[in-house]
């Protein structure tokens, strides 16, 4: 098993530090959101106003089981609420090595693109939103990870060569 599973908040970089990562390694890369993406054929907003978030979840878990046992040599970057649900922690750490990248609240608030619609932070008070989803979600990635990078002020690049001096 050399899967490299990384997890964070949103706007943390998984995704564009996983494709970087994956392309150094000459590794496969998967997003969780884009995979669920392709195989409903639906945005994951349109999941989530459809079908409401307990069937997203569903969708994540059926995902990360499916994935369990059949990838080799891959980067999976996961949708930032995917690591907290108990129920998938158990199939993250059997896929590979779990590394927990860090943001801060104004970093995430620095890095909301307006153009992409993010379900659970659309609200008045993003701020605040930001701020209790990371209160109850940072002990758990913390718990979950194998390696914790902060990514609050660097690079892509710097952060994707933090991560490969990290792996074991
Ligand atoms: C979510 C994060 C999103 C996406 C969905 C729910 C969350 O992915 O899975 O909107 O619960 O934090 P990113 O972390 O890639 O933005």
């Amino acid at each position: 098993m050399n899967n490299i599973v990384l997890i964070g908040f949103m706007c943390s970089g998984k995704t564009t530090i996983g494709r970087l990562l994956a392309n150094e390694l000459d590794y496969s890369f998967i997003d969780t959101d884009y995979w669920i993406s392709k195989e409903t054929d639906l945005t994951i907003d349109e999941i989530f106003a459809s079908k409401g978030e307990e069937y997203f979840r569903k969708l994540e878990t059926e995902t990360v089981k499916n994935f369990s046992n059949n990838l080799k040599n891959t980067v999976l970057s996961t949708g930032g609420g995917l690591s907290v649900r108990e129920v998938n922690i158990p199939y993250l750490k059997e896929i590979g090595q779990v590394v927990y990248l860090q943001v801060s609240k104004d970093t995430v608030l620095d890095r909301l693109n307006p153009n992409v619609v993010r379900p659970l932070l659309e609200q008045d008070n993003q701020a605040e939103r930001i701020e209790e989803l990371l209160k109850i979600r940072r002990p758990i990635y913390e718990a979950v990870a194998d390696i914790i990078i902060d990514t609050d002020n660097k690079s892509v690049e710097a952060v994707t060569r933090e991560v490969r001096q990290s792996l074991s």
